[in-house]
């Protein structure tokens, strides 16, 4: 499996399970059989709720010898509440008991948005707090003291424009990672090539569109990534679903991918996209898709009277 290397060695798997939006009662078999079929990198979050069943997974994996923690790949991200300095490792600490580890690989700030500790669902503008009142640059020195405290190997963010990554190159630890979404409808071709000038690395969340996002987060006209004929075109050449495709898309262009599945049939068909190969003329064909389209287009974040816009949070 092609794995990114970082400055330290260590090695990330291109390939990761998504667990955004698997529920509990169905993840823990859901990232056993993962396990069981070959995925060694699992991408996790506090506010999908579902971290400490994902950690009995993990717990009975390592027990039964499925897979060794030193040859898995976690990642985990901060919640928006969270944000200030003396918050963070509390924050990640409680993620590393849920997950039943006792370091992460990765862990990311996941949105530059604040919200204030204690509120679950924002729905006033005083449930947050701007990027003003809490920097970023205070919430990376709360990130950097959970590295020189062993409780992560890596740092990166989610949801970073480039100008914010701009402002974080000068800090002590530049940020590895930046997780978008990204698909043949967002290609992020300016993101990449910023990234990879700077040595960060990119992973693709909601790489088939993420079908499956709850109602509120739909909106009425949406593309289909799996009815856009260039991609059934392609995956009928290679006799793959257009799902494999978008995979192999990801891995084909070097950057990580994380679908997300509950069902053991669809986590083997994305395990396996991960070793086709498109040629130069495909990758070509799909590269001429893009439309700048977002399914996640952090609308959520924007409430009457708070400092949140779709301009400064994108920085588009
Ligand atoms: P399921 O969990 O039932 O397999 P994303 O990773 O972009 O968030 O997309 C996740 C959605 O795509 C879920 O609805 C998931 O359903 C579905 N999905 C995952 N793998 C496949 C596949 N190989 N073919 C079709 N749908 C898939």
């Amino acid at each position: 499996m092609e794995s990114y290397r970082f400055r330290n060695n260590d090695q990330m798997p291109l390939f990761g399970l998504g667990t955004w939006k698997s529920e509990k009662g169905q993840v823990f078999d859901a990232v056993l059989e993962a396990l069981k079929q070959g995925y060694r990198h699992i991408d996790c979050a506090a506010i999908y709720m579902n971290e400490d069943e994902i950690g009995e997974a993990f717990t009975k994996a390592f027990s039964e010898g499925i897979v060794k923690r030193e040859d898995l790949w976690v990642t985990s991200k901060l919640w928006n509440t969270e944000h200030q300095r003396e918050y963070v490792a509390p924050a990640l600490k409680k993620t590393l008991s849920d997950l039943n580890l006792d370091y992460l690989d990765l862990y990311l700030i996941h949105w530059p948005v604040v919200i204030r500790q204690g509120v679950l669902s924002p729905k006033s503008a005083d449930d947050f707090q701007s990027l003003a009142e809490v920097p970023i640059s205070e919430t990376w020195l709360g990130m950097t003291e959970c590295v020189h405290a062993g409780l992560t190997r890596h740092i990166g963010v989610s949801n970073f424009s480039i100008k914010k990554l701009e402002q974080m190159l000068s800090e002590e630890i530049v940020p590895e990672m930046n997780q978008i979404e990204m698909h043949p409808l967002l290609q992020q071709k300016e993101m990449l090539a910023f990234c990879s000038e700077h040595h960060i690395r990119l992973t693709a969340y909601s790489p088939l569109g993420s079908r499956d996002r709850p109602a509120g987060l739909v909106k009425a006209t949406e593309p289909d990534l799996f009815e856009n004929n260039v991609i059934t075109k392609i995956s009928d050449a290679h006799s793959c679903s257009p799902a494999q495709l978008l995979i192999a898309w990801a891995i084909n262009r070097g950057t990580a991918v994380i679908p997300k599945s509950v069902n053991p049939v669809r986590l083997q068909q994305n395990l396996e996209a991960a070793s086709i190969t498109l040629s130069g003329d495909e990758m070509e064909e799909i590269a001429l898709l893009d439309k700048r389209y977002r399914y996640l287009d952090g609308n959520f974040w924007i409430v009457e009277g708070n400092s949140y816009t779709l301009e400064n949070l994108w920085d588009e």
